[in-house]
């Protein structure tokens, strides 16, 4: 029988909660298939580990993580580490330690999702964000010149490689080729002047291989602009890191919340593995409480389903999700709903069951 190696980092504050629940789906889809069976390997880095050790991970995390099929991880942050601090050390530095360059956030309102848009139908909302994941905006690199001083400087790069854009913008071509989708590009060239000029003047050199794709180009500005005001525009989205970031948690409100907001970052020729997260953080204010809502990490599972090959379990998974919200009977408070996380995760165990 198959078996997958999966590496689990539930991290901080919800983030081992909803883990939980994700691991449950898992573990359910394996038992009902029969030809493929999950080990987990649970990692306790995070914040507390910081605190304890002074390190979000040991210095040979990232060669501990490299033999695993996948990554399963929670959230990363909590009050007392410096958020800078824990997502460089740990988040960001398995996404680029392993060059995962695309980040595949969905922004689709499932049936029965609460709808914050008063004119828009589930079918107007449903995108795939294709954000570039190790570079741009993200890429680290800058000074801090005279700390402290009255001239005090700070410089942060943004860095655009070629490789880098051409890779993410093709991965989006050929999602939306593959789809039969329009794909729209989200930059912002008339005020970043090298950075994102660069980036169109890519998005179109990539497309002349693509005739049959047809695309759009907007300004971030007008781009969120338009998300709400007229969401069906969207099909597959290529844009950079920062603005990627920025459009998912907008996605995320559009179409759900951040409780049902689900995120792969891949790395697309499967010489590293690939990493499984909510989109959604460590959620400090609702942790230990049993809040939390576990459906967004449930939807992260599906994508580790699809990308390991199984897409029909794939598929199944959100298709219990859409069936739990539809019947609004056990759902988190962010959806309304009187439910724990551990409630929703074993109704999601149950529906699998059938
Ligand atoms: P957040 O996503 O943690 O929370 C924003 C709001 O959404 C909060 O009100 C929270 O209660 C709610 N929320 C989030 N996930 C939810 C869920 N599953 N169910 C119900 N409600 C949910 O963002 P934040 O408050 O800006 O950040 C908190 C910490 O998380 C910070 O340390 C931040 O750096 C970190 N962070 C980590 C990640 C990650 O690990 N991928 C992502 C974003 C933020
Ligand atoms: C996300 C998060 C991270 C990001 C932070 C925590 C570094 O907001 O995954 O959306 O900006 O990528
Ligand atoms: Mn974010």
């Amino acid at each position: 029988m198959k078996t997958y190696r999966i590496a689990v980092i539930g991290g901080d504050g919800i983030g081992p909660e909803v883990i939980a629940e994700g691991i449950k789906a898992l573990e359910t889809v394996a038992r009902l298939d029969g030809g493929f069976q999950f080990d987990f390997e649970h990692f306790p880095w995070g914040c507390e580990y910081y605190k304890q050790t002074g390190k979000m991970m040991p210095d040979d995390g990232i060669s501990q993580l490299e033999k695993f099929d996948a990554i399963f991880l929670g959230a990363v942050g909590a009050p007392g580490v410096p958020d800078h601090i824990s997502l460089w050390d740990l988040l960001l530095k398995i996404r680029k330690s392993f060059d995962q360059y695309i980040n595949l956030r969905p922004v689709k309102l499932l049936k029965g999702a609460p709808q914050s848009l008063k004119d828009a139908a589930p079918e107007d909302i449903d995108m795939i964000f294709v954000r570039e994941n190790t570079e741009g905006e993200y890429a680290g690199s800058g000074s801090w010149l005279f700390k402290g001083k009255p001239n005090e400087v700070v410089i942060q790069d943004g860095v655009f490689s070629r490789v880098g854009c051409e890779r993410v913008i093709r991965y989006a071509y050929e999602l939306a080729k593959a789809q039969n989708k329009t794909l729209t590009s989200i930059s912002k060239g008339n005020a970043l002047n090298y950075s994102m000029v660069f980036w169109d003047q890519i998005f179109k050199e990539v497309g002349k291989e693509y005739p049959t794709v047809k695309t759009n180009s907007y300004l971030v500005d007008a781009a969120c602009m338009f998300m709400v005001k007229d969401p069906k525009r969207f099909e597959v989205v290529v844009t950079s890191n920062l603005f990627g970031d920025i459009l998912t948690d907008l996605g995320a409100a559009i179409a759900g919340g951040m409780g049902l907001a689900a995120g792969a970052n891949l790395n697309p020729e499967r010489r590293f593995p690939s990493m499984f997260e909510p989109i959604h953080g460590s959620a400090p204010d609702i942790a230990g409480q049993g809040k939390a809502n576990p459906l967004a990490t449930i939807w992260s599972a599906s994508q580790m389903l699809e990308f390991l090959g199984h897409s029909a379990w794939a598929d199944r998974l959100i298709d219990c999700i859409e069936e739990i919200l539809c019947e609004a009977a056990v759902l988190t408070p962010d959806l309304g709903g009187h439910a724990t996380t551990a409630e929703v995760g074993d109704y999601v165990v149950k529906k699998l069951q059938g």
